[in-house]
């Protein structure tokens, strides 16, 4: 198999993100082939170094992982704070305001990062933009029958919606809580995630967004030379 330079950016983020764990600690574990690098550098401390953590993972697939990688899982009934999630995103902005869905688990990874008292987001260069909207289309978590009055309802908010299908199956993509996805892009970009976030929740039928709005403590970049940058919202301090 080839390793791509996307590999070793997303393999240097995700290792980094790994190692911002300690003993003692509770951690969201994300979805995605970036995050996958950070839960495979977790499984090693735990086999090699003895690093006790627990982990609440935010998808089948995470747990899956998590499972085969050898990190002990926890539930959210089980305890009342993460001290740190980690996650992928398909967009970051300047502010650190994400997209995030393309797996289709940012309903349970919004649950997951809004328990977390650092939630660190790990990327390489491609999911940085200047405008939240430019590159990645929003996803929305639907109800099955709600689908049709809800894309209506996204083409009225200036979106162009598509029923997310296929990846492996015929028909739409189901979600791990049963539900499908509706991605929608807008052609210049979001003028106000903000208000979009809201008018999108309001939908009778959207069990929630991949607008992940004020919710990211940093970012962590990885680049195809191995290095790694730390961002942070301006005017945020250090952790
Ligand atoms: C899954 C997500 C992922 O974290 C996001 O799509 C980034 O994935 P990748 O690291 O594979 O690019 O939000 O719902």
């Amino acid at each position: 198999m080839t390793t791509t330079a996307d590999d070793i950016a997303k393999q240097a983020a995700g290792e980094a993100a790994a190692r911002l764990a300690t003993d003692g600690m509770c951690l969201g574990l994300g979805t995605g082939s970036t995050t996958a690098w950070a839960l495979a550098a977790l499984g090693r401390r735990v086999q090699e170094e003895g690093l006790r953590i627990r982990g609440v993972p935010t998808s089948f697939a995470a747990e899956r992982l998590a499972r085969r990688v050898g990190i002990p899982l926890t539930s959210l009934d089980a305890v009342e704070r993460l001290d740190l999630a980690l996650d992928g995103a398909d967009e970051v902005s300047p502010a650190l305001d994400l997209i995030k869905g393309r797996g289709a688990a940012h309903t349970r990874e919004k649950v997951v990062a809004a328990q977390a008292d650092r939630f660190v987001v790990l990327v390489d260069p491609s999911k940085l933009v200047d405008r939240l909207g430019t590159r990645a289309a929003v996803p929305v978590e639907v109800l099955p029958m709600a689908t049709s009055p809800v894309m209506r309802a996204l083409e009225r908010l200036g979106g162009v919606p598509e029923l997310r299908m296929g990846q492996g199956k015929d028909g739409p993509v189901v979600t791990d809580q049963g539900f499908w996805v509706v991605d929608v892009r807008f052609a210049d970009g979001i003028d106000d995630p903000a208000e979009l976030g809201r008018a999108i929740k309001a939908l009778p039928g959207v069990l929630d967004h991949g607008l992940f709005l004020g919710m990211a403590t940093e970012a962590l970049i990885g680049r195809p030379d191995g290095t790694v940058e730390c961002l942070r919202p301006a005017g945020t301090p250090a952790p």
